[in-house]
């Protein structure tokens, strides 16, 4: 077959990484393993430790070598990292450091958080039903600046027993700019309003925030509605009346407390995808890292009973953004709801009268939903 008729080669690197992460992550290679096999869609897969796991074997928690492999890969699926084990160590040597330096050299920038209530699981919210029926919100989180990076960060020793501790919020034009741009081009596609959030009534970085985003809105999405919001309203706002918002746009510190916040409002933080994408290159191509936004959950791991479903709609996240499979993404979502709506939970999401299931099976139940749904 000509050159151009072969299939694509997808380049996937897979860090399972610690706690219920690779447990999590079975599930889903069970799901591109049936792609591959039912549907003709081959991945060249990688899989290598990362966080606790990799400190264990490599000394750190991201080997030189994976971050080549992330750098060479189409896309990557991590699970999560972290864990009591590694707790003690120095913050350049800890787990959480491994997904934050791959988060920086991969210059993976804008973090899309979507928080969707499914319609079966409208019960498994903590808020009123009426509150929360079809919610579709989009978390638009930056991510490779701000107070997580800022310089000069340290604990310093003042002696006499004292210490003083400094991190920095930092941010550029640019780098509110471009987040900003990913924002608004989210929205097009879908509410066509932006609400950007920042804290510009006590912080310089709030100021600038909010004066970058408004510029990009004047000058090139004029048609979209923007409104601006102050970080702890918008908490008290996403509890009060969530549906309000479209798509959000944030700062990475406001965006890490206000996604798992968002993710509550779905039921479980075990529903909950995340993207995070680079700039586009010359061939429009951009690099890309996806993962649940939950944790490690230390507790529950390696006992079978964690919800797959966040990693799993990671994944499908991949599928849209990163390979251009939007039809075998809506596949794989419509299992997911099929499953759902026949009353299988997982512990997370589990409500009265549900049938309350394992990791393994509800990986074995969504395949069957896909099975049935490919006739
Ligand atoms: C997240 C996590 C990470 C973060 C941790 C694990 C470093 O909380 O992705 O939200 O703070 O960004
Ligand atoms: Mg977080």
């Amino acid at each position: 077959m000509p050159a151009h008729e072969m299939p694509a080669q997808r380049k996937l690197l897979i860090l399972p990484g610690d706690g219920i992460g690779p447990e999590v992550v079975r599930q889903v290679r069970r799901v591109i393993d049936w792609l591959s096999r039912r549907r003709g869609f081959a991945f060249v897969i990688e899989e290598r430790p990362v966080g606790g796991a990799a400190i264990d074997l490599d000394g750190v928690p991201l080997s030189d070598a994976t971050l080549e492999a992330a750098l060479a890969a189409d896309a990557v699926l991590l699970g999560a990292v972290g864990g009591p084990k590694w707790d003690g160590m120095p913050f350049d040597r800890r787990p959480e450091a491994g997904l934050l330096r791959l988060r920086r050299e991969l210059a993976l920038f804008a973090n899309l958080r979507p928080a969707i209530v499914i319609d079966a699981l409208v019960d498994a919210s903590p808020l009123k039903p009426e509150l929360v029926r079809a919610l579709d919100l989009m978390i638009v989180r930056e991510l490779t600046g701000g107070v997580y990076f800022g310089e000069p960060r340290g604990i310093a020793d003042l002696g006499d027993g004292e210490r003083r501790a400094v991190n920095t919020q930092v941010y550029t034009s640019s780098e509110v700019r471009r987040v900003a741009r990913v924002a608004f081009e989210l929205a097009a596609r879908r509410g066509k309003r932006v609400c950007s959030v920042e804290k510009a009534n006590v912080m310089e970085t709030g100021v600038l925030w909010r004066e970058e985003v408004t510029r990009v809105h004047a000058d090139e999405f004029p048609a979209l509605e923007l409104t601006h919001m102050y970080a702890d309203n918008c908490a008290m706002q996403l509890v009060r009346n969530p549906r309000q918002f479209d798509v959000i746009v944030t700062d990475n510190l406001f965006g890490d407390m206000l996604s798992d916040e968002a993710a509550m409002l779905t039921g479980s933080l075990g529903m909950l995808p995340s993207a995070s994408l680079g700039a586009p290159d010359a061939a429009g191509r951009r690099r890309a890292l996806y993962e649940p936004v939950h944790g490690s959950a230390p507790d529950i791991a390696g006992r079978d009973i964690a919800n797959p479903i966040a990693t799993l709609l990671s994944f499908t996240m991949m599928l849209r953004y990163s390979f251009d499979l939007a039809a075998e993404a809506d596949a794989i979502d419509a299992a997911v709801h099929t499953v759902l709506k026949g009353g299988m939970r997982t512990a997370d999401i589990m409500s009265p009268g549900m049938a309350r299931c394992s990791t393994t099976v509800m990986g074995d139940a969504i395949l069957r939903a896909l099975d049935k749904q490919a006739g």
